[in-house]
């Protein structure tokens, strides 16, 4: 059977999507290189899908490696990848450690399937910077991004477009991912955040289990209904699906063209502070959190239209607030139980 590669794939989204890929009945071959997972979430995944995940510990920056490793999988058919750095404060610190990782790793991939491949991209919301219209189109402008790791999005987004328009063996599916949150229903895989969380929702669940101290809301006087900043959180297994989704688009050669890009949100914002009223109240734990100063690079709001991928994907996020924050905490519970 043929297979698909998934590049991170012990990473917090490409493990999730590892076990909908499993469930939609198709092989999967994962590579990853530990820089930002752990190893025993193989076995984690081999207890949600029964089947011993295939794996080969690999960094796709090294390009004899990956050449080599191409060569000998000819039965993939496809490739989805997550592997990249994330942390935008530390790329900010240390551009060049993003821009080497997150674009060698890409070109070394495309390069070594002779630029002839089905590849789905993480992509991220971070490209459209505030936009002047929501909810975001995916025609909207790019606007200059905040950060290193954002520009690695942006640079890659046209590197992709760039080739493609004059490679057509080349086919690729770029998707922005609004904000990701939330853990596999079986509580077994979730978001490994390493030190202190840059975003929301791991720093409500460890603040809550007592691994962190109050949360600060950065912000309660943008332009919004109560004051503090809007995302649109989407929980990680609707992402993981809308993967399983844009592989199937690209294998039945339904797209509209060998380069598209589609938005990966619910279509709806939330604010930081109803998303802590939200998790009091579907976990009926009480958060301790305080009100600070704006956050330097943080946008006010952004959440993103989702007809398109409704259209052409076929795809729809499908759980909601309550069931992101209670897959979090289930998941937070479970690694004081069980430490990584
Ligand atoms: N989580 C988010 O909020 C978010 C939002 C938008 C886009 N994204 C993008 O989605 C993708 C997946 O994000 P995630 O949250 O699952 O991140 P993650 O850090 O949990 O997963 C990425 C995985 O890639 C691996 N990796 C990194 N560099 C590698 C290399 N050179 N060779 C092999 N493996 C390597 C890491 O060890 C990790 O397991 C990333 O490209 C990220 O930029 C994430």
């Amino acid at each position: 059977m043929a297979k698909i590669l998934v590049t991170g794939g012990t990473g917090f989204i490409g493990s999730h999507t590892v076990v909908e890929l499993h469930n939609a009945g198709y092989g999967v071959v994962i590579v990853d290189d530990f820089s930002n997972s752990n190893p025993k979430i193989l076995t984690q995944l081999e207890k949600i899908t029964g089947k011993k995940p295939e794996f080969y510990e690999l960094d796709l920056c090294d390009e004899a490696k990956v050449n080599d490793f191409v060569k000998k999988h000819t039965d993939i058919s496809g490739v989805i990848h997550f592997a990249a750095f994330k942390a935008v404060g530390e790329s900010v610190q240390q551009p060049l450690k993003y821009y080497r990782n997150n674009f060698y790793s890409l070109i070394n991939l495309i390069t070594a399937f002779n630029q002839k491949v089905n590849l789905v991209f993480s992509s991220s919301c971070t490209v459209y910077g505030q936009p002047d219209v929501l909810p975001v189109t995916e025609d909207a402008p790019v606007k200059k991004a905040e950060s290193p790791y954002g520009n690695t999005k942006q640079i890659a987004e046209e590197i992709l477009q760039e080739t493609c328009a004059v490679t057509p063996s080349l086919k690729v599916t770029s998707l922005r991912y609004f904000n990701p949150v939330g853990a596999h229903h079986t509580a077994l895989i979730g978001e490994l955040p390493i030190g202190v969380p840059q975003n929301l929702v791991p720093f409500i669940t460890q603040s809550a289990i007592g691994k962190r101290g109050p949360i600060t809301v950065y912000g309660d006087d943008y332009s919004t209904p109560d004051g503090s900043a809007i995302r649109d959180y989407i929980h990680v297994v609707d992402l993981a699906k809308a993967h399983v989704a844009a592989i199937q688009r690209l294998e039945s050669e339904k797209a509209s063209s060998n380069y598209e890009v589609f938005n990966l949100g619910t279509g709806k914002g939330s604010s930081v502070l109803e998303i802590i009223h939200a998790f009091e109240k579907s976990t009926g734990e009480k958060l301790n959190y305080t009100i600070g100063a704006r956050r330097e690079g943080d946008i006010e709001q952004v959440w993103g239209n989702v007809e398109k991928s409704a259209r052409d994907l076929g795809w729809k996020a499908e759980l909601d607030i309550d069931e992101m924050m209670r897959s979090a905490w289930n998941w937070e519970k479970y690694l004081k139980d069980n430490p990584f």
